[in-house]
């Protein structure tokens, strides 16, 4: 199978990584696209750093391009990009790709969920959700902190192409070593992942701590419930399926990836936009069309936006 990473960030080195590490056979090829032609450059000369945290490092060697011919080739594609970052790519490989390519979009939140309807896709795209615990040490160095798993879906009625594609995916994943089921119920699936990142990301950013020294602040675990408890409220009234209590897993990821630095604490250590509009400020736009108050989704959201705007402005520090 011929699949191609878009997105050379924490998830898209690690997958990256462990697909190269375990390539099946010389019918398979990963491509790793990238819009930055220094990074594509860097990661071609010296591959990916793939490190644990027992401190081992392997260096794998990955194809990146920015755009390339073989894309015509491809089988899936999957989009591991910022969700403010997911239109303007799809804009730029859409006219690349096979009509035939299976699209995958791994973002975190749920404001891309609609992405087939605003871009007018021509084909069903399926959606990934990742609890693996990925960190980027520096560009194309990336740390594997904790194991997590992954859950690949559709949302619309797939073709029995496309099916066989992501079931041929999953194959991959797995024999990579990668957790990974396909799921019947992807909704529920990103929203039990975004009642983690509502919880996690904008307290770790605003607070500057790790996942786990959430845990130790009285301030940050009562914000925490109190974010993830009116999460929970606005999936209930969207019919979200819940199996798993969402507080309690939460707190279950900040023990489990204790040491990680959150995705929306290395934007703000990077100075980046963050994804606060698709996590909590999903969480709020869907609460404002249910008639249901999220006043600390709302508060967080405020707050990090006035944080990205301060650091965009230079007045505030690393
Ligand atoms: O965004 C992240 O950092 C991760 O999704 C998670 C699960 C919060 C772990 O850091």
């Amino acid at each position: 199978m011929h699949i191609a990473i878009v997105g050379p960030g924490a998830i898209g080195c690690l997958f990256a990584s462990l697909l190269s590490l375990k390539k099946q056979s010389n019918k398979d090829s990963l491509l790793l696209l990238d819009h930055n032609r220094e990074r594509a450059d860097l990661l071609n000369r010296q591959g990916i750093i793939y490190e644990t945290d027992r401190k081992q490092r392997t260096m794998v060697p990955v194809s990146a391009e920015i755009k390339s011919l073989a894309l015509k080739q491809v089988d899936v594609v999957l989009f591991c990009v910022k969700s403010h970052d997911l239109q303007s790519c799809l804009q730029f490989y859409l006219p690349l790709l096979s009509p035939q390519a299976l699209l995958v979009f791994l973002q975190n939140g749920i404001g891309h969920l609609d992405i087939q309807e605003q871009l007018n896709l021509p084909t069903t795209p399926a959606f990934a959700s990742s609890s693996e615990g990925a960190t980027l040490l520096a560009p194309g160095h990336v740390l594997h902190a904790g194991r997590g798993r992954s859950h690949l879906g559709f949302l619309q009625s797939p073709t029995a192409l496309q099916q066989q594609q992501l079931q041929e995916l999953a194959q991959h994943f797995h024999r990579a070593g990668l957790e990974i089921s396909l799921s019947q119920d992807i909704r529920s699936q990103l929203w039990a992942k975004l009642f983690i990142n509502a919880g996690i990301n904008p307290l770790t950013a605003l607070y500057n701590r790790t996942n786990g020294q959430l845990l130790t602040s009285c301030a940050a675990r009562g914000r925490l419930k109190n974010i993830v408890r009116e999460a929970e409220a606005v999936a209930r009234a969207c019919g979200i399926t819940i199996n798993v209590d969402p507080l309690q897993a939460t707190l279950a990821v900040c023990k489990s990836t204790a040491k990680n630095i959150s995705s929306m604490l290395q934007d703000r250590r990077n100075r980046r936009s963050t994804e606060i509009d698709a996590i909590n400020g999903a969480v709020a736009r869907e609460g404002k069309r249910l008639g249901i108050a999220t006043p600390f989704n709302d508060e967080v959201v405020e707050q990090i936006k006035k944080m990205e705007s301060e650091y965009n402005s230079g007045t505030i520090t690393k």
